[in-house]
């Protein structure tokens, strides 16, 4: 918590102690008034059924209500008094609250015309790279994608990308498990470097993110499509060795310490095979990301291990 927040929550739990104390402050002197009021009601009883004859015992009643008055009165005094510096302390808690709120909406203004130009600004960039990778990215050969005429599969998904703000997220959110993990752990760095394979990489653009962004040290990244023209495309943004042709649920997927998934297929049936074939061929110990899964928490030998993204580590 910053400390114009730590000053607001102290101004805010100050000013309700100060109204707090006002209050009782408040309640002692009503109920001191309540009982003068019951006092002086009785005297008054007392004088107007004695307007003449007064006896001894009458006499007594009236100077014992007359002391107890006069005792309820010096109490009202002090208590008004103490009312009235409650009073003044409350005014200036209340003062001093005024203040620092205005401050701190204007701070969470400033801070929300930050994330809105964050925000602005991190789209235009993912904007520009999605615009380098797939348009302006130099060609290592000339020419178009030959058009094999490929037709995507009954079932399965055809190219569709995952935003790039969500899949730095996921990068960000590897590191920091990784950075956590003992299975992982190194002498002298965060972690050891670790190897990613992509399924259904398409042309390869989240490994190029995942390899030139460096948010997690990787020591090699692959990917595989079963469309050969998206492969091909890819070889072309220079990813001759890292992409492959190649059915996702033909695949051995031992020897990676990250498996990224983003729905191959459409069909349900399909995915779960998937996912079952990964969790039954991956190494214990490695990582699966998984936007949209179908259940991969179906499998003893997988544990979700983030909050915040989908993502699992096989632990048996
Ligand atoms: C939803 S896209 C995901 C694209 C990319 N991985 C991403 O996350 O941005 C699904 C990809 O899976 C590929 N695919 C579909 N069925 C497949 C299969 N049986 N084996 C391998 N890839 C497949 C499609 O060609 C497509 O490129």
């Amino acid at each position: 918590m910053d400390s114009v927040t730590r000053t607001f929550l102290r101004a805010a739990m100050r000013l309700d102690e100060s109204a707090e104390t006002f209050d009782r402050a408040l309640e002692g002197v009503q109920a001191t008034q309540t009982k003068h009021d019951a006092a002086l009601k009785k005297l008054l009883d007392l004088v107007k059924t004695h307007e003449t004859k007064w006896d001894p015992k009458d006499r007594a009643a009236m100077n014992s209500l007359g002391a107890r008055l006069s005792v309820h009165r010096r109490a009202l005094d002090k208590q008004l008094a103490q009312l009235g510096q409650e009073r003044k302390g409350y005014a200036r808690e209340k003062a001093v609250f005024a203040e620092i709120s205005d401050l701190y909406a204007s701070r969470l203004a400033a801070q929300s015309t930050t994330d809105d130009i964050r925000q602005t600004r991190e789209a235009g960039l993912c904007r520009v790279v999605n615009r380098l990778i797939y348009d302006g990215w130099p060609m290592r050969a000339s020419g178009a994608v030959p058009d094999v005429g490929f037709e995507t599969p009954k079932g399965s998904h055809g190219y569709i990308t995952l935003d790039l703000p969500r899949f730095l997220n996921f990068m960000v959110e590897l590191d920091r498990l990784l950075a956590a993990d003992p299975d992982f752990d190194v002498p002298d760095e965060r972690y050891r470097p670790v190897r990613y394979l992509e399924i259904g990489s398409g042309p390869g653009r989240n490994l190029i993110i995942a390899r030139e962004s460096r948010i997690v040290n990787f020591e090699s990244v692959s990917g595989f499509d079963i469309n050969p023209d998206l492969i091909e495309r890819g070889h072309r943004l220079g990813l001759e060795t890292e992409l492959f042709v190649g059915d996702a649920l033909e695949q051995d997927y031992g020897g990676y310490d990250v498996v990224y998934s983003f729905r191959p297929f459409s069909d349900m049936e399909l995915q779960e095979r998937l996912e079952a074939r990964m969790v039954e061929t991956m190494d214990q110990g490695a990582y699966i990301i998984a936007p949209l899964p179908y259940d991969l928490d179906l499998y003893p030998q997988t544990r979700r291990v983030s909050d915040t993204a989908e993502i699992w580590k096989k632990v048996a």
